[in-house]
């Protein structure tokens, strides 16, 4: 079985066919990033517009790469929410249209849900892909850290999961997107974080973590600490603006601050995993999202556990198609989330 994926929640337009849940045959990701980054955010009018600019030829790319005809398509999942208004229905609408004239299946495709299922691709057609060994065991528990989203969640088989908490505010990308403003290390923030954090201390400052109900999270106080940090730093009072700290701030000072930030909001997370771990006696965890390709979070994990813990590779693990094929190999199997092309709508605010 081969399925069309089509990914377009955010600012990436992405394409992909997978073959029976597991072999990525193709994933094309086109982003239009570079057009956000001066304005330090996605902008969404932006990114609508540039998906109606190039969904078609990442669609055509993604199926001559992966050698494959519309004959040869079995069905196609898209993803329908959580994410962007604008940027949902370009991908919902092309895939409507293209089901409805090439009679084909189609599947809404739960953002989220898919990057749990990028967990799944273990065989891979394409050069430069290293997928992961073995696809995860049930019971496993999903740690998803993404730009929009923070959650953990019990999966105890396909489409049998349980929500134990997610972020009450700010999701933990978001967190070192905003940080990353604050010093000036340029969008998407995440990366850059990473990198400046490696030049420093992450033990210099300490930071709080929200104490949150069972497996909650809160990230919109540490990024206030953050803030409030910086200022202090250079000797101004909490009225100086977050715009021009970064000019103020020496590479030292900026080097610590994202040290500790990154330290702090990636303990925030494990500090619940572990609580999760034994109290639903999982040996199992698997990491989706963006936040997945931190090297501080998998640092921390490999210390608390003493099982292994598989990470897809990190072009699965942003956003993209492959993990939307994906799980809509499994949907067609279990026959979940079947849409009628004439009548799919967008799920902007769509939850696990
Ligand atoms: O999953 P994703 O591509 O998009 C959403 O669905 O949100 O995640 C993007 C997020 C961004 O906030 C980006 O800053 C973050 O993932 N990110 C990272 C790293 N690489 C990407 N955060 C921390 N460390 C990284 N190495
Ligand atoms: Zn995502």
């Amino acid at each position: 079985m081969k399925i069309l994926g089509i990914e377009s929640s955010c600012d990436e337009t992405s394409a992909s066919v997978v073959e029976d849940g597991k072999k990525l045959l193709s994933n094309v990701v086109s982003s239009s990033m570079n057009l956000h980054a001066i304005y330090g955010g996605v902008i969404p009018e932006i990114a609508a517009r540039s998906h109606i600019e190039v969904i078609i030829p990442v669609i055509d790319e993604a199926l001559k790469i992966a050698e494959c005809t519309w004959d040869d398509i079995d069905g196609i999942a898209v993803t329908y929410g959580a994410g962007l208004g604008g940027s949902l229905l370009v991908g919902v609408m092309t895939a409507r249209t293209l089901a409805i004239i090439k009679n084909k299946p189609l599947y809404k495709s739960n953002h989220v849900l898919g990057h749990v299922y990028a967990n799944f691709i273990t065989e891979s057609s394409i050069e430069g892909y290293s997928p992961i060994d073995k696809s995860p065991d049930f019971p496993f528990l999903a740690v998803i850290v993404s730009g929009g989203h923070s959650q953990l969640v019990l999966f105890k088989d396909h489409f049998d999961y349980q929500l134990l908490g997610k972020t009450q505010d700010d999701a933990i990308g978001e967190a070192f997107d905003k940080v990353a403003k604050i010093l000036g290390l340029g969008y998407p923030g995440g990366p850059a974080i990473a990198i400046k954090a490696g030049e420093g201390d992450p033990t210099k400052y300490k930071l709080p973590i929200a104490n949150m109900e069972r497996y909650d999270f809160s990230f919109s106080g540490i990024k206030t600490a953050v803030l409030r940090l910086a200022q202090n730093e250079i000797g101004e009072s909490y009225n100086f603006p977050s715009t021009k700290l970064s000019e103020r701030l020496n590479e030292s000072q900026k080097a610590n601050i994202a040290a500790s930030f990154q330290y702090t909001a990636v303990k925030t997370i494990v500090d619940k995993v572990k609580k999760a771990v034994i109290e639903f006696n999982v040996n199992n965890i698997v990491i989706a999202g963006g936040v997945g390709a931190n090297q501080e979070l998998r640092k921390q994990l490999k210390e608390a556990f003493n099982f292994e813990i598989n990470y897809p590779d990190i072009k699965v693990c942003t956003d993209n198609g492959g993990m939307i094929a994906t799980l809509g190999c499994y949907q067609a199997k279990y026959k979940k989330g079947i849409a009628i092309p004439e009548e799919l709508d967008i799920e902007p605010n769509l939850v696990i």
